[in-house]
């Protein structure tokens, strides 16, 4: 109640004069001769990307009153279906997830609105936005026209529809555009499926006959979308009979894949790019359109194990310029980014990159809501411009006199306030669960969906027969294992790192094999987007006697699900909390395993009761918003006051979770920490600035480090001659002994990268014994400062790591494993920079060369 007040208040004493009124009576907005018509007036849209589930309900309106003051006319929105639908069938639109409420405060403030409902809609957001249990259905074929996938999103955007169709420019609301799939051109080419998505939303959105429509506007007896195209709309792809305007958004290289006539095209592309550029084939094919750029990135996002992401204000700015002088309307993606709470985060490919919790994007308003210098920048150049976008003064088509005046910048909801240092002193082990939500199934190996979960953590249990000798564990981790035998630390298996196998001791008969495996975001970008959790297919024990290998597929498992959920925490501590020494006696049903009430007690049990629940409390005498410190923590989940807050890894870069004042009370505050890892130290403590770039990777032997892996997508491959192809593909020999690939052109760069297509013989590891460059005078450079920067394979396991092809020994080489599949890279530092006239390659000394390359790409950047 208190908060409400004191949000009113702010609102009041905020409430600036609104320089253009969101229409409350029907309206229309269409295309006319290259530019946007709102009301049949030229019209240039300056829209804010905002993401309502990444901002807490009780701030949206002040975020909202940010961007307008950032000279904004417009808010752009993805639905998230997965937020919405969280069980199939069961549908939610209150709370947090009340988008037409957002939209209604969005019109409140003067904004209109874009959306974009997806069903995909990418935005670094578990999964891209779709369910985790349409994987349910094995072999559903997603974003495609799957009947079942189709059916249901029909049924998502209908709900949306009830929720949004109200609310269009036509029936008097702020929506002027909605948006068909979500840049399609990256995921395929399939123009059948992107029209069954218009068609759906077409119908859904068709103007109602109710609303008195403004003369000119759609025909009230007609719905018919081939008929009537309308004074209003004189274009094909423009507000069709004067219903809502539709559109596709996609990159300048490959909009048209998927381009249908009758939408309008808009392009996505980032802050620095040449803009005339980024327009010239939209240009060409639709010179009379108007353009837009419905996604210009102000930032970028951070993936765990990687540097914070930032972006010049200066590009920003001056690229947003440039689109005002131009007539050419934006999106700026993110105006501010917010937070992906509790487990929305999703995972970038190719590889698996996920995201970190935060979302701050660098944008001009920063995560936690507050005007960033690159605010402030914008804010100046946006004054020069009026409420319809176009240059303030006498040739403003709008006529707006407001004199280069934005609204005032609203204050902050909440203060920030700090917390001191407080100890997670209550446990629960992670088994604790299973003894209440926890679900457990006896047989072959399952993955999460599977089990009927969604987000949380397996435990896999299985007893091994005797191996004699060390043997090496393979199988498909999604997304950290982490491997016990009779519950003593064997080792981790990373997928962020494109790990895939451990070695492991030998073991007596009976031993037992425990697999802690930890979801984290599905994969949002690409096809990988059918990402499935936990293991997925069989896990496999390798092992070589002297004659022979053998291969032990283990098929008897228990698998435990614990879900990641509040209640289930919460429920694991307090049985722990009130029974005390009453504890369920685990130790039959799963070998080494037992509930203890301190941390400590577990620590010293066994390595494998250390990944459990900590509860603590801090007071507040003052509600703020705070950053909560976990960087002594290993890895997992936070929730404070039962709100899901989101991921943690001491990996970093981010080592602070914001936590919104809006969530906290005065007086006593929980807090609860799920660590599947353990901590280093179990406190935590409340600061002023966010940590969002203090990186902690651990030290190891392999080179697998994500934030060292080069983007070479938009890199060209050295063309070499003779065995080379214009296009960069060069082709080594079979055989032992050195090969040279001299350069069409000496190249410049510090860094090397070999990237291998293919081996001699199919199905072979990659192995490289040595490599030299030669330099301008043709002779070989010095290795001497070289490092290896990147391997996305290495074989520790008899110690083949990247560093063995320069280390003057022939006989030693950088080997991939065997689980590992192709292209694989190995990425030089070269310690400066080098201009290069050729490579040399030496493969293995062993008769038939094992593992030596076929076809692969080299670059030097
Ligand atoms: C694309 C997608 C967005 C987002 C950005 C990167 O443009 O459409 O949803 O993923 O990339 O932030
Ligand atoms: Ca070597």
């Amino acid at each position: 109640m208190k908060l409400l007040k004191q949000l009113a208040l702010a609102a009041l004493m905020l409430a600036a004069p609104a320089s253009i009124q969101a229409a409350t009576k029907p309206g229309t907005f269409t295309t006319g001769d290259k530019t946007f018509l709102l009301n049949g007036q030229p019209f240039v849209v300056k829209a804010a990307e905002v993401h309502y589930p990444r901002i807490p309900r009780p701030y949206w309106e002040h975020r909202i009153k940010m961007c307008k003051a950032l000279g904004m006319n417009t808010v752009c929105i993805y639905v998230f279906w997965n937020i919405h639908e969280q069980r199939e069938g069961q549908f939610d639109f209150t709370g947090n997830n009340d988008v037409a409420e957002f939209c209604r405060l969005a019109q409140k403030n003067g904004m209109y609105v874009i959306v974009r409902p997806g069903p995909y809609v990418c935005a670094e957001w578990e999964m891209g936005g779709l369910p985790w249990w349409l994987l349910k259905k094995k072999d559903i074929r997603l974003r495609e026209r799957d009947p079942y996938f189709m059916e249901r999103v029909k049924i998502f955007e209908q709900k949306v529809g009830e929720q949004l169709a109200p609310l269009t420019i036509q029936n008097g609301g702020p929506i002027i555009m909605i948006q068909v799939e979500n840049e399609y051109g990256s995921y395929g080419e399939d123009k059948p499926y992107v029209s069954e998505i218009r068609d759906m939303l077409r119908e859904i959105y068709k103007p109602t006959p109710n609303p008195s429509p403004r003369e000119g506007s759609f025909n009230s007896s007609s719905t018919k979308f081939s008929e009537n195209k309308g004074n209003q709309s004189p274009l094909p792809w423009g507000g069709e009979g004067g219903g809502l305007l539709l559109f596709q958004c996609d990159w300048s290289s490959n909009f048209e894949k998927n381009g249908l006539d009758d939408l309008t095209w808009t392009m996505n592309f980032g802050t620095g790019a040449n803009i005339n550029d980024q327009f010239r084939r939209l240009g060409e094919l639709r010179p009379n359109a108007p353009k837009m750029c419905s996604e210009f990135w102000s930032g970028w996002f951070d993936k765990w194990g990687a540097r914070h992401e930032t972006r010049p204000a200066k590009d920003m700015v001056e690229g947003m310029d440039e689109m005002l002088s131009k007539g050419i309307s934006f999106s700026l993606y993110m105006t501010h980014g917010g937070t992906s709470f509790g487990h929305w985060a999703g995972a970038n490919s190719p590889g698996f990159a996920p995201d970190v919790t935060s979302y701050d994007y660098d944008a001009p308003i920063n995560e936690w809501g507050l005007a960033t210098p690159k605010f402030w920048e914008l804010r100046k150049m946006m004054e020069k411009y009026d409420a319809n976008g176009f240059p303030l003064g006498a040739s403003s088509p709008s006529g707006d006199k407001r004199g280069g005046k934005l609204p005032a910048v609203p204050k902050a909801p909440m203060p920030i306030v700090t917390v001191p240092k407080f100890e997670l002193t209550e446990f629960a082990t992670l088994m604790t669960a299973m003894a209440g939500d926890g679900k457990s199934e006896k047989g072959g190996l399952k993955t999460f969906e599977e089990m009927d979960m969604g987000w949380g953590t397996m435990i896999y249990s299985t007893r091994l027969p005797e191996i004699t000798s060390s043997s090496v564990l393979t199988g498909e981790f999604h997304d950290f294992a982490q491997v016990f035998i009779d519950g003593k630390y064997i080792g981790k298996i990373d997928r962020v790192k494109n790990e895939k196998s451990l070695t492991i001791p030998a073991v007596k008969k009976g031993a037992d094999l425990t697999i802690i495996v930890e979801g984290m975001g599905r994969i949002n970008f690409g096809r990988a987007i059918k990402d499935f959790k936990g293991i997925v297919g069989n896990v496999t024990l390798a092992t070589e006697t002297d004659d022979a290998e053998i291969v032990l597929t283990p098929k008897n498992w228990t698998n435990m699900a614990i879900p990641d959920d509040y209640e289930t925490a919460k429920n694991a501590l307090d049985m722990v909390k009130g029974f005390n020494n009453k504890l369920p006696d685990m130790k039959g049903s799963v070998p080494g395993i037992a509930v203890t009430r301190s941390y400590e007690e577990s620590a010293k049990l066994a390595d494998f009761m250390k990944p459990g629940y900590h509860r603590g409390y801090f007071n507040l005498s003052k509600v703020g918003d705070t950053f909560l410190n976990f960087e002594t923590w290993g890895k997992g989940q936070v929730y404070v006051n039962g709100h899901a807050m989101g991921r943690i890894w001491s990996i970093g870069p981010q080592q602070t979770l914001y936590v919104p004042g809006c969530w906290l009370k005065k007086g006593k505050n929980e807090v609860i920490v799920l660590d599947v890892v353990g901590p280093r130290e179990r406190i935590v403590w409340g600061q002023a600035e966010p940590e969002l770039n203090k990186l902690q990777l651990e030290k190891s032997n392999k080179h697998n480090n994500i934030g060292d892996k080069p983007d070479l997508n938009s890199a060209s491959p050295v063309a070499t001659v003779p065995a080379g192809s214009p296009a960069g593909l060069t082709t080594a020999a079979p055989g032992n002994g050195w090969q040279t690939f001299r350069f069409a052109a000496p190249q410049k760069g510090r860094y090397l990268a070999i990237e291998v297509l293919s081996t001699q013989k199919d199905g072979d590891r990659v192995a490289i014994a040595e490599l030299y460059l030669q330099g301008a005078d043709g002779k070989r450079l010095s290795r001497e400062p070289w490092t290896t920067k990147y391997a996305n394979s290495e074989e520790e396991n008899g110690n083949h790591t990247g560093d063995k092809v320069y280390d003057l020994q022939e006989s030693t080489y950088w080997q991939t494993e065997k689980s590992a599949a192709a292209p694989h890279l190995l990425v030089i530092d070269l310690g400066s920079e080098q201009t290069v006239t050729a490579l040399e390659y030496l493969p293995r000394a062993e008769q038939g060369a094992p593992g030596s390359i076929k076809n692969f790409k080299i670059y030097l950047y």
